[in-house]
């Protein structure tokens, strides 16, 4: 188990100054491998606390049950570290936000079932959060000392992680329109699949972008989909991918060790390319300039360059989270929980988790 003590915790300060009117909301995250727990105050992040699990590198991917087991060792550390560091009392809470879904159901149902206990234990209000609405509002988690820059509504939202590759439009917090999504295999997915076929590690993502900046991005070309509207397609490059690495070795056994940094930055290339084309196509149809990311795939460096080199062409207004903020977290839970709750969601306490959510 590794706890990460986010930096934003540093500039966590006396609730007692705000206490009088502010809602705390302490947030639960726990939909795949990640434990985390964060406390807000109105938006204000006071602490985000995340015990990532080692555990799956050995085999290449997450293992459910191993994820499952590993939530059930971490989630009482994790919370209470995330009270004591907001500086609050566990009584201060106004309400508890936590993931119902979507995401693996083992590890969805101990973060909601210590949410569910939690809550009854405090006598506090529970709200459930859509882990993908945490992703989509992210950039709403504001912090003492930034920037805080907000996107007005409505904005475009590239929701692009291991299991999502969706346009958004969000029309308010809780208002969304799904305008794309991926008809096949999530854009993490490629990533993942690409760094496992090269046997570089899991998980793939973020070792492809890292050699990708070593590599040149037009010396292989991988072929893109046709698909309709602003929806997504990842399978046929994967196995484009494959293909190409299985002829070239053919010839040289040797081929890929060599042109590793070249294969990523072409294939993260062409992922970026696929991402950008239906992305500007949104916008231009829609008319919407404001545009965010957000999911474990907006951590990448050339996605988000790209991003903000294309919305200085195009006039967009681009906000990318921090990159604390791109993985799963429980900031972006609590965050969301928050709006909810202001909104006057208030979830049952015999709530069970699920592990498909179709809309938002
Ligand atoms: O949002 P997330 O943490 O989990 C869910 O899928 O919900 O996203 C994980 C995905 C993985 O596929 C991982 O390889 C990818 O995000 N990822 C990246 C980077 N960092 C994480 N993909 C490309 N570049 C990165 N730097």
């Amino acid at each position: 188990m590794i706890f990460v003590f986010l930096p934003a915790e540093i500039i966590a300060y006396s609730v007692l100054n705000t206490s009088f009117m502010a809602d705390i909301i302490l947030g639960i995250e726990s939909s795949c491998d990640d434990t985390s727990a964060a406390v807000i105050s109105d938006g204000y992040l006071l602490s985000n606390v995340l015990a990532s699990q080692d555990v799956h590198k050995a085999y290449g991917g997450v293992i459910p049950e191993l994820a499952s087991r590993a939530h059930q060792l971490n989630i009482v550390p994790v919370v209470s570290e995330a009270i004591t560091r907001a500086g609050i009392k566990p009584e201060d809470i106004t309400a508890i936000a936590f993931t119902r879904g979507p995401g693996l159901l083992g590890s969805l149902l101990v973060g909601t079932s210590f949410a569910k206990g939690l809550a009854m234990a405090l006598d506090k209000p529970l709200v459930e959060v859509n882990h993908l609405q945490g992703h989509v509002l992210a950039n709403f988690i504001k912090q003492h000392g930034s920037e805080n820059r907000q996107p007005e509504f409505p904005y475009l939202c590239l929701l692009v992680s291991g299991g999502n590759s969706q346009i958004v439009k969000v029309n308010s917090p809780l208002e969304y329109e799904i305008l794309g999504q991926t008809i096949d295999d999530a854009v993490g997915e490629a990533f993942d699949k690409c760094s496992k076929m090269m046997g570089l590690g899991y998980p793939g993502g973020p070792i492809v972008d890292r050699l990708a900046k070593e590599g040149d991005p037009l010396k292989y070309r991988f072929s893109k989909p046709h698909v309709p509207g602003f929806d997504y397609s990842f399978s046929g490059i994967k196995t484009s991918l494959l293909y190409f690495v299985r002829d070239m070795m053919a010839e040289d056994p040797e081929f890929m060790e060599k042109n590793k940094a070249d294969i990523c930055a072409s294939f993260q290339k062409a992922l970026i390319d696929i991402l950008m084309d239906k992305l500007i196509k949104a916008a231009k149809a829609t008319g919407i300039r404001q545009i965010t990311i957000g999911g474990g795939v907006s951590a990448n460096s050339g996605l988000r360059s790209r991003i903000v080199e294309e919305g200085k062409k195009r006039g967009w207004t681009t906000f990318l989270p921090e990159f604390k903020f791109t993985t799963d977290n429980a900031a972006m839970i609590a965050v969301a929980g928050w709006f909810h709750y202001k909104n006057g969601t208030r979830t049952a306490l015999d709530v069970a988790p699920v592990s498909r959510i179709a809309e938002f």
